[in-house]
């Protein structure tokens, strides 16, 4: 994953419209699972595993800060429902791990009708022990990483079979699209299953089919 530090600068639009995305699903699915009367599920989790340090240069809130700001909203409806909400806040890197829980601190969101977990590893390291965690809960789960490479299909398979769970996967299209045909890219995605025939296959039909060109796209 290309090391970005997204946060000592202002977020761009992107990074704002892709946290508007998050925003209403966090409140979607906390709607759904605190206090609505469809789901029996006390136990929730909400797991942040590419957390960042929770504001940019400006202030703005990433997804740590946007999260339990929501959860304090609804603090008094957890409390009378009982419910038990778990956060857990991941970082591969300590140093933006330090920077959330000091901003958490000064923002007053470092306690509240939730258990905050915080840790520093990798996700492929950390995933497995959390998928275990999973199992019983109603969760949502945060991957919001640089590239692509964080996805691999044994993470996407696990996940897929837990029932009560939403999933808010982001991965950098531009970088998958401009390097789906090389092995490496193969290897942590299913270029032909998410654009359809790589540019190579695209090639060979057309050379063999010339018709046939306008009917596969090059976009
Ligand atoms: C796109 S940022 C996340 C932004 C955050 N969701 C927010 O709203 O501010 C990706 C974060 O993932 C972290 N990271 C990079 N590689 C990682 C890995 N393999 N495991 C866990 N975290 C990682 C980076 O340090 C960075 O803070």
């Amino acid at each position: 994953m290309p090391n970005r530090n997204l946060h000592q600068k202002p977020f761009d639009a992107g990074t704002l419209a892709k946290l508007e995305i998050f925003k209403l699903t966090a409140e979607g699915f906390l709607g759904v699972f605190i206090g609505s009367g469809q789901s029996r599920c006390m136990r929730i989790q909400i797991l942040d595993f590419f957390c960042g340090p929770g504001l940019d240069s400006q202030g703005n809130m990433g997804s740590p800060v946007m999260l339990l700001r929501h959860l304090q909203n609804l603090g008094k409806k957890i409390q009378e429902e009982g419910y038990k909400v778990s956060v857990l806040l991941n970082d591969a890197e300590d140093d933006k791990v330090e920077v959330l829980k000091k901003n958490l601190k000064e923002t007053k969101l470092d306690s509240g009708p939730y258990d905050l977990r915080f840790a520093n590893r990798e996700f492929l390291e950390v995933f497995p022990e959390e998928a275990a965690r999973m199992e019983g809960a109603a969760n949502l789960v945060l991957i919001d990483q640089n590239g692509v490479r964080q996805f691999p299909p044994d993470v996407f398979t696990k996940l897929r079979k837990l029932p009560t769970t939403d999933v808010l996967v982001f991965m950098s299209s531009s970088y998958a699209w401009r390097f789906q045909d090389a092995p490496e890219m193969q290897r942590h995605l299913e270029t032909a299953k998410a654009f359809g025939p790589t540019t190579r296959t695209k090639s060979i039909i057309w050379r063999l089919f010339p018709s046939k060109r306008g009917a596969i796209s090059t976009a």
